[in-house]
């Protein structure tokens, strides 16, 4: 009969633990410090609509939106806000989220002002998004701090300045997006320099002028958008037979240069040249490019016989139209 009882109350006693430790209150996951300062950060925005769910009694690990916890450390390791009502200026608290691997911010019409240094603090951060917002002010030199960012994108904002050379020292750095800002000056010499592989370089619909540098030549990108630029010299060096680039597009910049003997890499998907000052005739290994399936080279100054075979008929006329005298399908024939 004693036993009993006694093996009844272990029992209870037992369930009575369990139950305690999987209560949330009482055995919550978010880390204190972290929790202080996304509430913190929660109030320098004026607790928004989109931070609703960050509440004091509730554990920021499960309960939280817009964020999410390393699985063994329980820290906050990305904080994200794709749309939304974030007004104001970027607080500098969000520096102090120590494991922070992603911050994303985008699509925030009326986030304002400066992208702040304290940003620096953040060792871990691998992914930097703070796109359609309306930043001002440049594009920080202190970012090649963030020794581990693979990936930085700061289009549609309205940042001004000149781009910071010092961007090319970030070791790891894979994809950067400055498109569609009021950027100013050249194309840094050092932007030949990136240590990626197959590189994402976005800096379209800007203001940069100055002749593209020949260094750009060293770094084999995968992808390369300078559209929209004032952009004048050689564009060659950016091609190469050795070359593995799939996009390029280079349209409505003040490209002077000689097409005649350029050699393209066979990876080509899309080539975009229209609206320079592109002059000599177009090379016949462009019908060698078996993947093309883009391609403009209108508005131009260029001449000769437009090659035949390839993609390069696939093309309307438009893809050659407004040049110097170029001739042949799809334009009118040679005279
Ligand atoms: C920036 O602000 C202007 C004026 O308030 C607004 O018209 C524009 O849509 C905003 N930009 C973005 C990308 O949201
Ligand atoms: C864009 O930046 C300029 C200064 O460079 C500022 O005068 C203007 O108000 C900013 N526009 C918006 C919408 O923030
Ligand atoms: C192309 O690659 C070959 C062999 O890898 C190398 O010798 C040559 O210098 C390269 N050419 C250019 C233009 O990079
Ligand atoms: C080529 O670019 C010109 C100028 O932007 C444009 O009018 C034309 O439609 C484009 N053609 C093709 C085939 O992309």
């Amino acid at each position: 009969m004693e036993i009993t009882k006694i093996l009844f109350l272990i029992f209870s006693l037992t369930l009575l633990i369990f139950s305690t430790l999987l209560h949330p209150s009482l055995s919550e996951l978010c880390n204190p410090n972290d929790k202080k300062v996304l509430l913190q950060i929660k109030q320098a925005f004026n607790d928004p609509y989109v931070l609703t769910s960050w509440k004091p009694g509730t554990d920021c690990c499960t309960d939280w939106y817009c964020v999410t916890c390393d699985d063994k450390t329980h820290r906050i390791n990305s904080l994200t806000v794709i749309t939304g009502s974030l007004a104001g200026q970027i607080p500098p608290q969000v520096g102090d989220l120590p494991y922070l691997e992603t911050l994303e911010l985008h699509k925030q019409p009326e986030l304002v002002g400066p992208i702040p240094q304290a940003i620096t603090k953040l060792k871990n951060l691998k992914y930097l998004r703070l796109t359609w917002n309306n930043l001002s002010g440049t594009v920080p030199d202190f970012l090649s701090q963030l020794n581990n960012l693979v990936f930085l994108e700061l289009s549609f904002n309205n940042l001004s300045g000149q781009i910071p050379a010092s961007l090319s020292k970030l070791p790891l750095l894979n994809s950067l997006r400055l498109d569609r800002n009021k950027l100013t000056g050249p194309i840094p010499n050092s932007f030949g320099e990136f240590r990626g592989n197959n590189f994402y370089l976005v800096l379209s619909h800007n203001q940069l002028s100055g002749k593209l540098p020949a260094s750009l030549g060293k770094k084999d990108f995968n992808y390369i958008d300078l559209s929209r630029n004032k952009l004048e010299g050689d564009a060659s060096p950016l091609f190469g037979a050795n070359k593995t680039a799939q996009i390029v597009d280079l349209s409505r910049n003040m490209l002077e240069f000689d097409l005649s003997k350029v050699e393209f890499p066979k990876s080509l998907v899309s080539l975009d040249l229209n609206h320079n000052r592109i002059t000599g005739s177009l090379p016949v290994g462009l019908t060698a490019l078996d993947n093309l399936q883009g391609f403009n080279v209108s508005y131009n100054r260029l001449c000769g016989k437009i090659p035949v075979g390839g993609k390069l008929q696939s093309f309307d006329s438009t893809a050659y139209f407004h040049n110097r005298c170029l001739c042949g399908a799809p334009l009118e024939s040679c005279k």
